[in-house]
């Protein structure tokens, strides 16, 4: 049984991040991450403030909006933040509605729904505010027939080679110690979600650190959201480096789903992404704890995927490390066969990693 929303929502519709240079990330989640540059605006379309970038590979659309001067929104944002995610942009069948349903929750609005238009049709957009200074969009785009949204305009077809990400599966927001529970409140106050699972400190602590996690899910269970907030440990949490380093609340990971998780880690070792390594005794007992699968152990163990099996199938996952020089976002790739899960077996392990990876960098 699917739950009500308060407003239709069909899926993700995209993400955009603030960035230093839009023009270089484009090209890094092109050649390494597999995404086709799709559209583009910036001087060349008329537009002489920012720049921005389309891509798209399967599902999944990323946009890359760098400033062209320092006195700009963009710019401040990337002084203070560093690159990262602004914006969550969930596609709507109807903004008006979605706008309405939000602001009589007390939502923040940022933008009252607004029509853009080209020749090629139109689009709706509103933005509410949501943590930190990262916002949420709502887009309407089914009388839309360009290639992403009005004033971009469409990038030539080039060799491109996708590494097999299909969709957005969950997106992981960081925040500050207290405010979880304000934030999943908030998504089922004004957004209409549920709660899927929560993880107290009990289940997600090591020797030196513990976190606490609530995961918010909109009605069809195609939109997830798990909130981190850092619990009290001995030493400085991996949500504490964030937060320090990305100076507020924020996205701290996206998960994208691949249909060939092995096939998708291979392609982006060979283009030098660097995995998030847990100690090669995680494999040792791995077989007895999560029994048959249809992967072999032997690959796994060889491109260090995870696995994790719960009462309604098993997930394989991997992480990355950050994929900036702040230690703020990162993404996970992840192969679900049944489990609605997030790892939760796993997070020991990954955890004694995320701290090595830490120390290293001076901050545990
Ligand atoms: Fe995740």
């Amino acid at each position: 049984m699917t739950n009500q929303d308060h407003f239709p929502i069909r899926g993700y519709d995209h993400i955009e991040c603030y960035v230093g240079n839009a023009k270089q990330a484009a090209h890094f989640y092109d050649r390494v991450l597999g995404f086709k540059p799709i559209a583009r605006l910036g001087l060349e379309t008329g537009v002489r403030d920012h720049a921005s970038y389309c891509l798209q590979q399967g599902n999944i659309r990323f946009v890359f909006t760098s400033a062209l001067h320092p006195d700009h929104e963009v710019a401040r944002h990337c002084n203070l933040h560093g690159d990262g995610v602004k914006v969550i942009a969930l596609e709507v069948g109807d903004v008006d509605v979605a706008m309405r349903e939000v602001k009589a929750r007390n939502a923040t609005i940022l933008q009252p729904a607004q029509a853009f238009e080209d020749a090629h049709g139109v689009i709706k957009t509103g933005i509410i505010k949501y943590a930190g200074d990262t916002v949420f969009k709502f887009v309407e785009r089914a009388n839309y027939r360009g290639v992403f949204a009005p004033g971009f305009a469409p990038i030539e077809t080039q060799s491109h080679s996708p590494v097999g990400l299909a969709a957005i599966d969950h997106v992981v927001t960081n925040v500050y110690l207290g405010e979880m529970t304000y934030w999943a409140n908030w998504y089922r106050d004004v957004m209409g979600f549920n709660q899927l699972t929560h993880f107290t400190d009990k289940d997600i602590s090591t020797e030196y650190t513990a976190l606490m996690s609530k995961v918010m899910e909109n009605g069809s269970g195609k939109c997830k959201f798990p909130i981190n907030e850092p619990a009290e440990g001995r030493k400085k949490s991996q949500i504490d480096e964030y937060l320090d380093f990305y100076q507020g609340g924020g996205v701290q990971h996206i998960a994208m789903n691949s249909g060939d998780i092995c096939k998708t880690v291979r392609m982006l070792r060979e283009r030098d992404i660097d995995f998030l390594r847990v100690p090669d005794t995680y494999y040792d007992e791995l077989a007895d704890r999560v029994g048959p699968i249809d992967e072999e152990f032997d690959e796994l163990k060889e491109l260090g995927i995870l696995v994790d099996r719960d009462e309604d199938g098993y997930l394989l996952q991997i992480f990355t490390q950050p994929i900036q020089d702040r230690p703020t976002l990162f993404f996970e790739v992840i192969e679900r066969h049944g489990s609605r899960g997030f790892g939760v077996g796993n997070f020991k392990a990954l955890f004694v990693s995320l701290e090595r990876e830490q120390e290293r960098r001076g901050n545990l």
